[in-house]
């Protein structure tokens, strides 16, 4: 880059940065005046809310208000901490006007109650999945950059130690030209399980099976670690359980570049390994539930080695590396911490809006392919899909 190119990205960035961010003003012209990031929760008698709750009590926050339509429990959780109680998410936005929402209600609420947030002038950040449908999603980012507010998506799972060590290595070029990337995990769920809350597993109640819910991790880490993929052909069957929804997604699918992929996830199936695999022409690499991480690089890098190589049936060697693990791990806490800087210092956030729209759009991706029997490309139709659920919805569209 020369030095006037130098110059007038530093000055466009942070211009922009700046306005973006702090149009409305810093946190200590907008947060309370303890100079703290002024909190507020919709959804707070969550099941997650506990996994919520280290984050809210950052040093950092003052907690100034919990919004649930379950009054007993969301009341009884205010009380515990402090805090006000609303069961009206317009009233207390209107008079607690939090600098930070977090929504953690039912997926298909996400939308109404981030957008209504948003414009109330609250940062969000939003429980996985982002929304249920792309449509959705593409509408609460606009109005995030239309009110100069930050929309954050709760993908703790970045912050792995094994994730974030795999991203470097892959960002340092490591495994050399990516070819194949593998998936298969199993979220093994009795039917107590769906039970236990009736939304689960519906189309009205979360937009989805496994993909909308178990999987949402999975999907956010493949677009992570790999990219979104360009196309993709889809199973997504109920095998076993008594929902109306998918319980397994089997997909095979082609990333930008030519790499392909195979994507394997069940809450019908039990499998002990989940296994995350990555290939590429000078190694691979496995990341593990587990939380273990085998990288194995080989001698020559596999586009060198078929150009030289004199015997027909040889392959490189390969050697198992050590490699040392960043710190972290896969809190919620961590994101919290991440939003806050994001806010104060101007540092990009790990996981915005635009992350959670690419999981969401391929879990829309492999129902969409399913459902018409065809090859998908994203992005989807955004139309298309919307009929689609909706005809899901009202029940149309058997398996
Ligand atoms: N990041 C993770 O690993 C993780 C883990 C579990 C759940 N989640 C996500 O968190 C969200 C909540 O999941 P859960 O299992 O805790 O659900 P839950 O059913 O236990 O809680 C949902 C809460 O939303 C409240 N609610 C419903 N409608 C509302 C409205 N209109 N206004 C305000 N509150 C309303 C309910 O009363 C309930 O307290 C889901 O989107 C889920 O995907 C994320």
């Amino acid at each position: 880059m020369t030095f006037i190119a130098k110059l007038y990205y530093t000055v466009v960035v942070n211009v922009f940065f700046f306005a973006r961010f702090f149009g409305k003003g810093s946190i200590y012209t907008m947060g309370s005046d303890k100079g703290k990031l002024r909190h507020a929760v919709i959804g707070a008698a969550a099941g997650i809310f506990s996994s919520h709750l280290p984050g809210l009590q950052l040093p950092e926050v003052d907690l100034v208000a919990l919004m649930d339509i379950n009054v007993a429990l969301g009341q009884q959780r205010a009380q515990e901490l402090g805090c006000a109680f609303y069961n009206d998410h317009h009233q207390m936005l209107q008079q607690e006007q939090p600098d930070v929402v977090t929504v953690m209600t039912p997926h298909p609420l996400h939308a109404r109650l981030a957008i209504d947030s948003l414009r109330a002038g609250s940062h969000v950040l939003v429980e996985k999945p982002i929304a249920v449908q792309v449509g959705e999603a593409d509408e609460m980012i606009h109005v995030a950059t239309e009110q100069q507010r930050l929309l954050g998506v709760v993908f703790q799972q970045r912050f792995r130690p094994e994730v974030k060590t795999a991203r470097r290595l892959l960002l340092e070029g490591r495994l050399g030209a990516l070819q194949r990337v593998e998936f298969t995990v199993a979220w093994t769920r009795p039917a107590s399980y769906f039970q236990q809350a009736t939304w689960r597993g519906t189309w009205k109640g979360e937009g989805g099976g496994v993909l909308m819910n178990q999987a949402a991790h999975n999907l956010d880490l493949l677009c992570y670690l790999i990219g979104a993929p360009e196309r993709l052909v889809a199973w997504t069957p109920r095998l076993l359980h008594n929902i109306e929804a998918e319980d397994t997604a089997h997909a095979l699918l082609e990333f930008p570049g030519g790499v392909l992929g195979y994507l394997h996830i069940s809450t019908a199936e039990v499998d002990k390994v989940e296994r995350l695999k990555i290939v590429g022409t000078a190694g691979s690499m496995e990341i593990s539930r587990q939380q273990a991480l085998t990288v194995r690089l080989l001698d020559t890098d596999i586009r060198d080695f078929v150009k030289t190589s004199p015997n027909p049936y040889s392959s490189p060697g390969e050697q198992q590396v050590e490699v040392e693990l960043e710190a972290g791990q896969g809190k919620h806490v961590e994101v919290y911490q991440a939003f806050h800087r994001a806010i104060s210092q101007g540092e990009p956030f790990i996981s915005p809006g635009e992350a959670g729209l690419a999981a969401l759009e391929l879990a829309n991706g492999l129902i969409y392919s399913h459902y018409t029997h065809s090859q998908v490309e994203l992005p989807l139709n955004r139309q298309k899909y919307a009929d689609l659920l909706a005809g899901l919805r009202d029940g149309k569209g058997q398996q």
